[in-house]
C-alpha cells in the first residue's frame, strides 16, 4: 500500500517542472500516464545525449515510475482518448507554454465539463500580468525571481544557482498543491485549478532576501560582510558572496589541500552558542572574553578578521578532518561535496537517496531517489518507460477500449504504432 494508491495522473509535462513534480506522485504511489507526442516525445528524451539512440539521462532521471503512452492530441481521435483520459483520471498535470491546451480544445470549463472532479495543476513561468503569455525555462525564472539578484558577488554580475529552483522547486511547490487539492475533494467532491508559476516559487525561496530587502529601510545590513568591510548599502538587497543568510555568520573557508582541489572547502559557521569552543579550536582562547570579541554585535564589524584566523586553522585540515573536531563541540560545519563525492556516498546509496537504476537501452545509471521519505509508503524507484510502451495497455486496461476501438485509433496515427508493454 502506498500513499497515493488509487490516484490516476494524467501526465502531460515536458522537460523538468512538470515532470519532477509526476514524478514525486509516482513514488509516492500514484499511477502517472505520460501523454507524448507520437514519434517525438518529451523533447529531454533526446537532448544533451550521452549514448546514442538511448533516452538521455536528462529524461530518464525526471520520469521513473511512470507509463508512456503516444497520443496526438491534436486529432480527432487523439482528442477522443485524451478526453477519455481526463473522464477516467484524477489530475491532469500539464506544463505547456500558456494558451496551449486552450488552442488544443481543453481549457479549465472544458476540462470541468467533461470531468468536475479532475484537479488540473499547471505550471506557467509567470503568474497573471504583463509576462503571463511568456514561456520561461530554468534561468530567466531564477532571473525574474530575485534569486540571481541576490546570489553571487557584490562587484560582479548576477548569478544563477545549480540547484534548480524554477524547475524542480516550482514542481514542488505543484505537488503540494496537488495532494492539498486532493484532500481537500474528500470534502466537496470537487475538483479545482492549482498553478504554481515558476517566478513565484522561486520568490518564495528568496523569501528571507526579501525580509532583507525590508530590512534595509531601517539601516545597513549589519550581518553581511560588505557592512563590515565599511561599503554603503544600494537601494536593494545586494549580492552576498557566501555569507550566511541568516542572523549566525558564516563563509566558505579553504581546506588542506584546496590548490589542487576546487572542492576542498568547507563551510563554518560561528554560531554565539559554540562561539568559545571556536576559540579554544583555532587556538584563540583570549577571544572568549576580550569585549572586541567575545559577544556577537562585537564581532561583526571583525567578521574578515575572525573568518581569516579560522581559515588559517582549516587549511591545516581536509574539510572532513574539519568536521570530525567541530561537530563533537556542536560547531555547525559542513564540507563543500562534489557531485563525484556524492555519487559514490554511502550513507545515500543506503538511504534510496542515490539509487541505481537499470534500463534496457542504457544499463545501468544514477539517479536521485525521492527526497522524502513516508514510514509507511516506501519508493521503489523503477525506471522511466520507453516512448510509447504502455500505449495498448492503457487504451485496453485503464480506458476500456475494446480491440475494434483500440484497432481504429491506431489506424487513424492518432497514438502511433503501439507496442505491447515489455515485462
Ligand atoms: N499532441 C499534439 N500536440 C502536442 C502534444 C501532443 N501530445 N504535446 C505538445 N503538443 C503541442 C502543444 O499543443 C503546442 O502546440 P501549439 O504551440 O500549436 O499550441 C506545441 O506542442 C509546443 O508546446 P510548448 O509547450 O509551447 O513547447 P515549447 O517547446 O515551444 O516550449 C517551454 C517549452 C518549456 C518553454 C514551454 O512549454 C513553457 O513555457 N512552459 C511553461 C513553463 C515551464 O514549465 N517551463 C519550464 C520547463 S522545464
Amino acid at each position: 500500500m502506498k500513499a497515493l494508491d488509487g490516484v490516476k495522473i494524467l501526465d502531460f509535462t515536458h522537460v523538468q517542472s512538470g515532470p519532477t513534480c509526476t514524478q514525486l506522485l509516482a513514488w509516492f504511489g500514484a499511477d502517472v500516464i505520460k501523454v507524448e507526442r507520437p514519434g517525438v516525445g518529451d523533447a529531454t528524451r533526446k537532448q544533451l545525449v550521452d549514448k546514442p539512440g538511448a533516452d538521455s539521462l536528462y529524461f530518464t532521471m525526471l520520469n521513473h515510475n511512470k507509463r508512456s503512452i503516444e497520443l496526438d492530441s491534436k486529432t480527432p481521435e487523439g482528442k477522443e482518448v485524451l478526453t477519455r483520459l481526463i473522464e477516467t483520471c484524477d489530475v491532469l498535470v500539464e506544463n505547456f507554454a500558456p494558451g496551449a491546451l486552450d488552442r488544443m480544445g481543453f481549457g479549465w470549463e472544458r476540462i470541468q465539463a467533461i470531468n468536475p472532479r479532475l484537479i488540473m495543476a499547471s505550471v506557467k513561468g509567470f503568474g497573471p500580468g504583463r509576462f503571463a503569455e511568456c514561456k520561461v525555462y530554468e534561468n530567466i525564472a531564477q532571473c525574474a525571481g530575485g534569486s540571481a539578484s541576490t546570489t553571487g558577488w557584490r562587484d560582479g554580475r548576477p548569478l544563477v544557482t545549480g540547484a534548480q529552483i524554477g524547475d524542480s522547486g516550482t514542481g514542488l511547490h505543484l505537488a503540494l498543491g496537488i495532494v492539498t487539492a486532493l484532500y481537500q475533494r474528500e470534502r466537496t467532491g470537487r475538483g479545482q485549478r492549482v498553478q504554481a508559476a515558476m517566478q513565484d516559487g522561486v520568490l518564495n525561496l528568496c523569501r528571507v532576501k526579501l525580509r532583507d530587502q525590508q530590512r534595509l529601510a531601517a539601516g545597513p545590513l549589519t550581518e553581511y560582510s560588505q557592512h563590515a568591510e565599511g561599503i554603503p548599502f544600494g537601494a536593494a538587497t545586494p549580492r552576498a558572496g557566501n555569507d550566511s543568510g541568516g542572523g549566525q555568520p558564516g563563509r566558505i573557508l579553504k581546506c588542506k589541500g584546496w590548490e589542487g582541489d576546487p572542492d576542498a572547502y568547507t563551510y563554518f559557521i560561528t554560531q554565539a552558542a559554540a562561539w568559545g569552543h571556536v576559540c579554544d579550536v583555532i587556538g584563540r582562547p583570549e577571544w572568549k572574553t576580550d569585549p572586541d570579541y567575545a559577544t556577537p554585535a562585537a564581532r561583526l564589524p571583525r567578521l574578515n578578521e575572525i573568518f581569516d584566523t579560522i581559515e588559517a586553522w582549516t587549511m591545516t585540515r581536509t574539510k572532513f578532518e574539519v568536521m570530525e573536531t567541530c561537530n563533537p563541540l556542536g560547531i555547525p560545519v559542513g564540507p563543500i561535496l562534489s557531485m563525484k563525492e556524492l555519487a559514490e556516498d554511502p550513507d545515500l546509496r543506503a538511504s534510496g537517496t542515490v539509487v541505481e537504476v537499470d534500463h534496457p537501452e542504457r544499463g545501468p545509471y544514477l539517479s536521485v531517489g525521492c527526497p522524502v521519505k513516508l514510514s509507511d509508503s516506501p519508493v521503489e524507484v523503477t525506471r522511466s518507460p520507453l516512448l510509447g510502451e504502455h500505449t495498448a495497455e492503457v487504451l485496453r486496461d485503464v480506458l476500456g477500449f475494446d480491440a475494434d476501438a483500440v484497432a481504429r485509433i491506431t489506424a487513424s496515427g492518432a497514438v502511433g504504432t503501439p507496442k505491447v508493454a515489455a515485462g
